[in-house]
């Protein structure tokens, strides 16, 4: 008698692990034993990414290095540079990202070391390459030369630098390290649970991360946050709200993007300390319209019973558009900045594959026939 058949896996626990609870009931989330709360008002994405690589935060000389050796290694080797600028200026960026970080393993000495001091080392090397790649695309499709990072600055304040060419704005690196902070780590998501599938077969770091941005790419997943901004550049005015949602959402049969969620059936924690973070950043510039067009059409939702029913409530992507828009990055370029900070989460996921692997292979039901007779191909 065959098991019945979760469709999308869903309640199926594959791994037990260290990195992360997601309490999608009472809207919890914790990275190795901090609620997120804590670290988006202290931590340093640098500092997440260590605690998620070694089970605990860095002390001072430890956090320093990390952010340091990050910096030195995220220069990129001059073939992959040489490979970025012939690709078509209209690429899409995670398409870019996805064949790059592929690349990057022919030019990487450990890329088939698949030692737990390889994998740590190749971790470290992934995230600082990975923002490069994505700073350097955004300037070669524009018809500028990429920019090598600094030695002096955070991986946000880096990010920043090599797209603009000019010292880091402040607001804009604080922006995009809280960003990344609240992206890194999310329990079994698919694009984790996809890096892991790829590493238990034995392959390396750089298979199981192209297996993870393909994953990330689709609009379900971290595609949802450029989707959430095209449809508010969509609405295009608070006052288009009601209507908006009335002839798409009630009449018609579009989701909102950036709402619902596979685990979350409260408000996403993430979601609500980027609303205040958009808020606040929204205030600031003095371009309040995007803000209050997402706050509104999540106000029309909460109180729809549609909605209500199905526990839907905005997810992380939802006010990370208006965040991420609100710094002027290109809106095709969320997702990939979502890849510069989930790669700390899966990195860390592959180390802890690597530590107690055993290949994952799951069954299914066959619905097809039985016993067909053969019929040769020139009587069907
Ligand atoms: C995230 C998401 C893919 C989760 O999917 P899931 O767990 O498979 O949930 P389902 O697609 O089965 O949706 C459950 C119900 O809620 C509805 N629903 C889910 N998300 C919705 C949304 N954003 N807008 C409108 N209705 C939505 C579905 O239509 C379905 O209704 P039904 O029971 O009448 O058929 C889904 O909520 C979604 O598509 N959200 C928009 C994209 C997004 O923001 N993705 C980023 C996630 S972090």
């Amino acid at each position: 008698m065959s098991e019945p058949t979760k469709k999308g896996l869903e309640g199926t626990v594959v791994a037990e692990s260290r990195t992360s609870l997601v309490n999608g009931q009472d809207g919890k989330l914790v990275y190795d034993g901090y609620s997120i709360e804590t670290l988006a008002e202290n931590a340093s994405f640098e500092e997440v990414a260590f605690l998620l690589w070694n089970e605990r935060l860095p002390n001072r000389a430890e956090l320093n290095n990390l952010v340091q050796v990050i910096a030195y290694e995220a220069t990129l080797p001059e073939g992959l540079l040489a490979q970025l600028k012939s690709y078509p200026k209209n690429a899409d960026p995670m398409a870019v990202l996805r064949t790059a970080v592929s690349a990057l393993a022919m030019f990487d000495h450990d890329s088939e070391d698949n030692s737990q001091e390889a994998n740590r080392r190749k971790a470290i090397r992934l995230t600082g390459q990975i923002t490069t790649i994505c700073a350097a695309w955004d300037r070669i499709r524009k018809g500028n030369e990429p920019i090598i990072p600094r030695k002096d600055l955070t991986l946000a304040q880096n990010f920043i630098y090599m797209l603009t060419g000019k010292d880091p704005d402040q607001t804009a690196s604080a922006a995009v390290d809280t960003y990344l902070v609240l992206l890194a780590e999310h329990g079994m998501n698919a694009s984790t649970f996809a890096t892991r599938v790829t590493v238990a077969t034995g392959s390396d770091m750089h298979s199981g991360i192209v297996s993870g941005i393909g994953t990330l790419k689709g609009p379900s997943h971290g595609g949802a946050n450029a989707e959430a901004m095209h449809m508010f550049l969509e609405i295009g005015e608070p006052e288009n709200v009601e209507t908006w949602f009335k002839k798409n959402i009630k009449e018609g049969d579009r989701r909102i993007m950036g709402i619902g969620h596979r685990i979350y059936k409260a408000l996403d924690p993430r979601a609500a300390i980027l609303e205040q973070r958009a808020e606040a950043l929204a205030k600031s510039s003095g371009n309040e319209k995007w803000f209050q067009i997402a706050k509104k059409l999540a106000d029309t939702a909460r109180a729809d019973s549609y909605f209500i029913e199905r526990k839907l409530y905005p997810n992380v992507d939802y006010y990370s558009a208006i965040l991420l828009y609100t710094i002027n990055l290109d809106v095709d370029m969320f997702p990939p900045l979502f890849a510069m900070s989930r790669v700390a989460g899966w990195t860390a996921h592959i180390i802890e594959q690597f530590a107690n692997n055993r290949l994952i292979r799951p069954d299914l039901n066959y619905i097809g026939p039985m016993g067909l007779q053969w019929v040769p191909v020139d009587q069907r």
